[in-house]
């Protein structure tokens, strides 16, 4: 069976930054304790109006990541895009790129919902369909836009200091088909996803939804009603995450006999950077071992791990033969994590 590996990474971030001094003007919250509690100091907010939505932000996104790996748009052949936050209820956001990028080039384009997770699951499907050999090129696409859903006052403060906007891409294509893939090859090693339904409602937005539609909400014109911006219970959310981070980084770990210590980067979902801190401790990896850059961004759900992949990759932290750990937890709850030869 074949094996894929990533052939290029790309990112876009709105160029509007929203420091925790500029919350702190809308709601009761401090610098401090943004800091403090999550290690978050700016963030990225499209500017209404301005053109960028999450479907033109993962465009972007993509145009790099297809400049990356040296390939044209035509000669992708499928798009996988995962966002909670897609410009339209439906379609998803896959056939607004798929018309952005080629419209007469009228590939497959399948949606991801799996939130934070949405990037992992999204890449596990991708590996899938090349290991078959149903597909060679495939982009991947993790693109949010949460300041638009966010409630920007001391009532939401506890979930609207996290999130940011921003959307990053991989191509993934069919690795080296010589050799012994098995052994020393490069490419996906291995993908392990989970989920856990009975808290969904842990991290959620329960509105609009067939549940609860807008004419309920316009109707009921009720100033109280949260339904439609996030809700999060925020100590629950952090224990779970530790726990399941570390476990599905262990079961990845174990899966291909590879010890902590020789990963050479753990790209963790920036969720947050306590979190983050945690689970290097609890894994036992050095500074050096671990990319954040939460403090930038904030929390991008989806286009988190793309977006910090791209930078590493910028940076020159992955060089052939690296292993790279992607692990990500979020809203379903759902978990995953991905092992990587680069
Ligand atoms: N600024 C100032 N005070 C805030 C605040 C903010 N932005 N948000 C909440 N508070 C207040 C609370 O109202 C509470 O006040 P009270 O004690 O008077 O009731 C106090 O701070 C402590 O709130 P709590 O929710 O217990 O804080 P915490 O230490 O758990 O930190 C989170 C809150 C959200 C930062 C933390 O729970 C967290 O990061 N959870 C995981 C979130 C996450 O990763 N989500 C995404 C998963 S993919």
């Amino acid at each position: 069976m074949k094996r894929s590996k990533i052939l290029g990474v790309g990112h876009f971030v709105p160029d509007h930054v929203v420091t925790n001094h500029d919350l702190s003007q809308l709601m009761e919250t401090s610098h401090e304790w943004v800091v403090e509690r999550t290690g978050i100091e700016e963030r990225r907010h499209i500017v209404p109006g301005g053109g960028d939505t999450t479907a033109t932000m993962g465009y972007k996104a993509s145009l790099m990541a297809l400049k990356n790996a040296g390939i044209r748009a035509e000669n992708i052949d499928f798009i996988i895009f995962a966002t909670l936050s897609p410009d339209y209820y439906f379609p998803g956001s896959g056939v607004q790129l798929q018309e952005m990028l080629s419209p007469d080039h009228t590939i497959g384009a399948l949606d991801i919902r799996n939130q934070c997770s949405g990037f992992v699951y999204a890449l596990s499907v991708a590996d899938q369909f090349i290991r078959t050999g149903m597909y060679r090129r495939i982009l991947v696409v993790g693109s949010e836009v949460h300041s638009a859903g966010l409630d920007m006052t001391t009532r939401g403060r506890n979930v609207s200091v996290i999130f940011g906007d921003g959307a990053g891409a991989v191509v993934v294509g069919v690795a080296e088909e010589n050799g012994d893939a098995s052994t020393d090859g490069n490419g996906i090693l291995s993908t392990h996803l989970h989920s856990e339904g009975r808290h969904a409602r842990e991290l959620a937005v329960i509105s609009p939804s067939t549940q609860h539609w807008i004419s309920h909400i316009l109707n009921e014109n009720n100033p109280d009603d949260e339904s439609y911006y996030p809700y999060m219970n925020g100590n629950f959310v952090f224990k779970h995450a530790i726990t399941r981070f570390s476990e599905v980084i262990k079961e990845a770990l174990e899966a291909n006999g590879i010890q902590a210590g020789d990963l050479k980067l753990m790209i963790p979902h920036q969720a947050n950077l306590r979190i983050s801190q945690y689970i290097q401790q609890k894994i036992g990896l050095r500074d050096d071992q671990v990319y954040n850059n939460i403090m930038r961004y904030g929390n991008t759900t989806a286009a988190s791990i793309p977006i910090a992949l791209s930078e590493a990759v910028a940076e020159g932290r992955l060089q052939r033969g690296d292993l790279l750990m992607l692990a990500a937890f979020g809203s379903g709850f759902t978990w995953a994590s991905a092992l990587i030869r680069w």
